[in-house]
């Protein structure tokens, strides 16, 4: 990936941050967006420290102006966009009935996990088309593909991103653009530990759900993303790929 360019959101944690790293190995420039200015940088050190080269924008990705201002800038420093890992989401309210749920959590869902995916793919996309290629991977979830009980909105807004995935996929198919959604289940990240890790007895069953017997890391979810943008992926477009231990499995 040397010369490639890479957009993440929500690269200044967990996966994302993972996932920034693991594309900096393989030798691409990395455009890290997320809210938290100092976590942010944060990755993008570890990057240069490593010898990579990355910059941070400070982007909350459920607003147009400034998912457009990202990737501009993102050109602007580095000429091109290769690659585009839309993973910036939130869980919103879990274990509340969907009867109690409310109308500003949904909105606050469907707006960082489905339409900031959208808004990614919107400014991303014509710069794909100049060098007609491209690969994007959308940041779904196991809850993508199978109903949750924990949170009802989170689920759909999951599912939405495999709609979305599968129908630019093929909007894009002849022109050289792969578009793909992940689905992990559990990864250790601050967001699974507000889910699930905090609270003891939840804790213990979590790892169970999964047939493998445990957790995945961030590092096991990066390493498929970076796959899927590679031209090993070559011919995988409009596919949503459960990262899950087997769990879809059973
Ligand atoms: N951890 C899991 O078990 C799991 C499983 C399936 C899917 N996911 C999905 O993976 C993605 C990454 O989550 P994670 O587990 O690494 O948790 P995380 O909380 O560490 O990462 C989420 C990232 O998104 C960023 N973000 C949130 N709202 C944003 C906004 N409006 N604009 C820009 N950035 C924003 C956060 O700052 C953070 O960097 C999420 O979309 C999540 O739904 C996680």
């Amino acid at each position: 990936m040397k010369d490639k360019v890479v957009l993440i959101t929500g690269g200044s944690s967990g996966i994302g941050e993972a996932a920034a790293l693991a594309f900096a190995r393989e030798g691409a420039k990395v455009s890290v967006a997320a809210r938290r200015i100092p976590e942010g940088q944060e990755t993008v050190r570890q990057i240069k420290e490593a010898g990579g080269e990355a910059i941070f924008v400070q982007t909350d990705v459920s607003k147009a102006r400034e998912v457009q201002a990202l990737v501009e800038q993102t050109v602007e420093e580095y000429g091109r966009l290769d690659y585009a890992f839309n993973n910036a989401g939130i869980e919103g309210p879990h274990f509340v009935p969907i009867t109690d749920y409310p109308e500003e959590a949904w909105d606050q869902v469907m707006d960082i996990n489905l339409k900031g995916v959208w808004l990614c793919m919107k400014y991303a996309i014509p710069h794909m088309l100049e060098q007609s290629k491209g690969a994007i991977v959308n940041m779904s979830s196991v809850t993508g593909l199978i109903g949750g009980r924990s949170g009802a909105p989170y689920c759909a807004s999951k599912h939405g991103v495999i709609g979305l995935t599968k129908a630019v996929a093929l909007e894009y198919a002849t022109q050289g653009i792969r578009v793909n959604a992940v689905c992990p289940a559990v990864i250790r990240t601050e967001l699974a530990e507000r889910l699930f890790f905090s609270k003891p007895e939840m804790a213990k069953r979590v790892p169970g759900f999964h047939p493998m017997g445990r957790t995945g890391t961030v590092e096991e979810v990066a390493q498929v993303v970076v796959w899927l943008c590679s031209d090993a992926a070559s011919f995988v477009t409009g596919h949503a790929l459960p990262i899950d231990g087997g769990m879809i499995a059973q």
